[in-house]
């Protein structure tokens, strides 16, 4: 993501490896292509790199994934294969960059990481997939950005090892194939619905990331207190996590701003009560909401009554991206109950209307009506 640093142009291109290329093609080797260097960007990222888990052990909730994921590699490594095409998708922050470089250090091969927005001509494609090992991982960020031109060489790609490339016009025209290694395509994307029919069909793995419950979470919180050397006990944990959206990096960031204000305000020990402090003056409400999905939640039940309204007219009052809000926001909300989608547009639910604070101009459903 934007996060990574891109090599690219302008920059020094990645080490060209053509051997296989040049063995089974008629045509010059292909060219490099971006390649993201996985080291982070910047200085706040670093600390959050090293509370990245790095084997399945490691890895906290996901059980049902986790436990598909093991057999898949186990069965690979035995078969001497690559392990499957792996297509997780998910809201941002759940943890599939994380789970594609777990794939690959547990099997052991190496790992090439890119980003669909970079891969802008087939070249950039061919490139990384002609330097790619027999059981290497190519992991693509945000694969449902890959431009369809590209994404069609990947089809004979993923599905036979090869890619063909006609060159000349007419008669003069020359199918080269290329053989590639037998490699594993990690793709993640927060947009499933985005990916095109050949291209989903193609991923022999597919797996969603739910958000993660309070309990995982607080694991998750302890672990990293114990890799960052912070002091704090159950309640700290336990507050964190009830207060992280389900999500492990949000988890991670609420901890360093607990630990800073535990280390100002008291003697650095994160408690229940230092941690409801510290995240509400953070603007984190006991539900976990931040500035962006209150704001959300108060427009549509103050402005828009509750709705149905669209996601434009919504994104369009609060002044944000209506992207953003369907990728960040607006999952968590769903999730937690607090508005619908409906063919008409969303919809603040009874708990919503109350979170907002503004009283509910609902009229009660036909189903509710009976009730009362
Ligand atoms: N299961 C987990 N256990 C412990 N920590 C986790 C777990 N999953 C994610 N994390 C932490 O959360 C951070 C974010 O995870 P990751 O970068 O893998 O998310 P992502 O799904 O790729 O997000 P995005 O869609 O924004 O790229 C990681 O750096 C890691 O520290
Ligand atoms: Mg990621």
């Amino acid at each position: 993501m934007a996060r990574q640093k891109v090599v690219g142009e302008g920059a020094e291109p990645p080490k060209k490896k053509f051997t296989r290329a040049k063995r089974d093609a008629t045509s010059e080797p292909v060219e490099s292509a971006p390649v993201l260097d996985p080291s982070p960007d910047t200085v706040e990222d670093a600390p959050l790199n090293a509370l990245r888990p790095t084997s399945f052990d490691d890895y906290v909730g996901q059980r049902e994934v986790l436990d598909s994921l093991k057999i898949a590699v186990q069965a690979a490594r035995s078969r001497d294969e690559a392990v499957d095409h792996v297509l997780f998708n998910g809201p941002p922050g759940l943890g599939k960059t994380t789970l594609a470089h777990i794939i690959s250090k547990e099997f052991g091969s190496k790992l090439t990481q890119t980003s669909g927005p970079t891969l802008e001509r087939p070249l950039d494609m061919v490139g990384l997939l002609s330097n790619l090992e027999k059981g290497e991982v190519l992991f693509i960020d945000e694969i449902h950005r890959i431009p369809r031109a590209v994404e069609e060489y990947m089809y004979s790609a993923m599905e036979d090892f090869k890619v063909d490339f006609v060159t000349g016009k007419g008669t003069y025209s020359r199918t080269l194939t290329y053989r590639l290694a037998q490699f594993t395509l990690v793709g993640a994307t927060t947009r499933a619905g985005m990916l095109s029919g050949p291209l989903r069909d193609r991923f022999g793995l597919t797996y969603h990331l739910d958000f993660y419950s309070p309990e995982e979470l607080s694991q998750v919180v302890t672990r990293s207190a114990g890799i960052l050397g912070v002091q704090i006990n159950q309640e700290g944990s336990d507050e964190i996590a009830r207060r992280s959206r389900g999500t492990p990096r949000i988890a991670n960031r609420l901890l360093r701003r607990v630990r800073d204000y535990a280390q100002v305000n008291a003697d650095g020990m994160i408690t229940g009560k230092i941690a409801t402090h510290a995240l509400t003056s953070e603007g984190v409400d006991e539900m976990g909401l931040d500035r962006l999905d209150r704001l959300y939640l108060t427009t549509l039940a103050d402005q828009y009554s509750g709705g149905p309204a669209g996601l434009n007219a919504i994104a369009a009052t609060v002044n944000e991206d209506a992207q953003t809000l369907e990728d960040v926001v607006e999952p968590f909300l769903l999730k937690i109950g607090l508005i619908v989608r409906t063919p008409a547009g969303r919809k603040a639910t009874q708990a919503g209307m109350d979170h907002s604070g503004v009283p509910s101009l609902i009229s009660p459903g036909p189903q509710q009506a009976s009730l009362l």
